[in-house]
């Protein structure tokens, strides 16, 4: 099968390229999945570049990748099933997460990871969702009970972020939405009661009065933080920008969260998505009722997949990119 991999660490246009691979086998608990649309994350540009360096010593390959198909998001249709399978069959339509790759015309994933594809989605829509969509799910849980509470969005209108919009929006808070210019009517259409432009204002500007920031993109200093919080407020930290300096890059700053949270009543917490069919389905319940819809920046065919990294590493998306195997 033709899949797009990488044996050496680098930048994606370098190392990246498309190869004949075998097909893989699925395992006990596997499914094998015929991939209609895969999506990038900052996740995948991470384990093309081994940026931040502290990400070799995390089990991904010391020296190089140690699985070379990269991808993790995935929509298609269920073509085997590995022994002790018992949620799908053949033929079913799926979309969850892999960990051996989705730039493929085949992967493999765990059935725990995988759920039946909402029929309102396409594959391309349905493979925009599971990292980002279970991370900003995760992130929403964290908040506690947003209803009537003011909650910001740093990155709003990026992959995180516009899920993270809609879901807090349904869970009943009131959102501030802080974006580059151009995305102030996407994150109002998402349900955003506020917005702010960051190239025109600081995110502090309407004083301490947000009980939780979430923070995508991983840029703006912690005290700036502290000033758009309450007293009592929680920031819950996502990411720290994919391609921040130093050994940790961008892990420093939720590294950072126990201890700056020793000052003061404000707390600093991490959030992590977590891949579990249960979500999935929660996430498809949203979206087969229309409360969640996936937004799509640009699609780009399976050999260009490099270039949507490239893309993805200007750090600007507007919502998801996402890589089409079958059209
Ligand atoms: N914790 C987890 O489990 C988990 C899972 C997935 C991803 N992540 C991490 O979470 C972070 C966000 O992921 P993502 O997929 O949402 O990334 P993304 O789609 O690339 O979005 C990044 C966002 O950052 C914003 N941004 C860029 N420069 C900015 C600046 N100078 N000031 C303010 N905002 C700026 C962009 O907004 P504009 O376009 O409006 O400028 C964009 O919306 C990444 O660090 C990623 O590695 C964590």
């Amino acid at each position: 099968m033709k899949a797009m991999i990488n044996q050496r660490y680098g930048e994606p246009s370098s190392v990246l390229r498309l190869a004949d691979v075998p097909r893989p086998v699925p395992g006990r608990d596997e499914v094998l999945i015929e991939v209609h649309a895969a999506a990038a994350d900052p996740g995948v540009w991470i384990l093309v570049t081994a940026r931040p360096p502290a990400m070799r010593l995390m089990g991904f390959g010391l020296r190089r990748p140690k699985h070379p198909v990269r991808g993790r998001d995935l929509a298609g249709v269920v073509v085997g099933l590995g022994p002790g399978v018992t949620r799908f069959a053949v033929g079913d339509e799926v979309y969850g997460t892999c960990d051996r790759g989705s730039f493929a015309e085949y992967a493999v994933a765990p059935s725990k990871w995988l759920a039946r594809k909402p029929d309102r989605l396409s594959f391309a829509e349905a493979a925009a969702v599971p990292v980002s969509g279970q991370t900003a799910l995760e992130a929403i849980r964290a908040a506690g009970s947003p209803d009537g509470r003011r909650i910001m969005i740093t990155g709003a209108g990026g992959g995180i972020g516009a899920f993270a919009v809609q879901l807090a929006v349904a869970a009943g808070g009131s959102v501030t939405a802080v974006c580059g210019p151009g995305k102030a009517e996407l994150v109002r259409s998402l349900g955003a009661d506020r917005v702010i432009d960051y190239t025109r204002e600081e995110i502090d500007r309407d004083g301490p009065v947000h009980d939780v920031i979430l923070d995508t993109a991983g840029c703006r200093p912690f005290p700036l933080l502290r000033r758009a919080l309450t007293p009592t407020g929680t920031v819950l930290l996502a990411g720290g920008g994919h391609d921040a300096p130093g050994f940790l890059g961008g892990f420093t700053r939720q590294m950072r969260a126990p201890l700056v949270s020793l000052a003061g009543r404000q707390r600093f917490r991490p959030v992590a998505g977590r891949e579990r069919a249960a979500n999935l389905e929660e996430l498809s319940g949203l979206i087969r009722s229309g409360t969640l819809t996936p937004v799509i920046d640009r699609t780009f065919p399976l050999a260009a997949a490099a270039d949507a990294l490239a893309y993805l590493s200007e750090g600007h998306p507007t919502g998801k990119i996402v890589i089409t195997v079958r059209e």
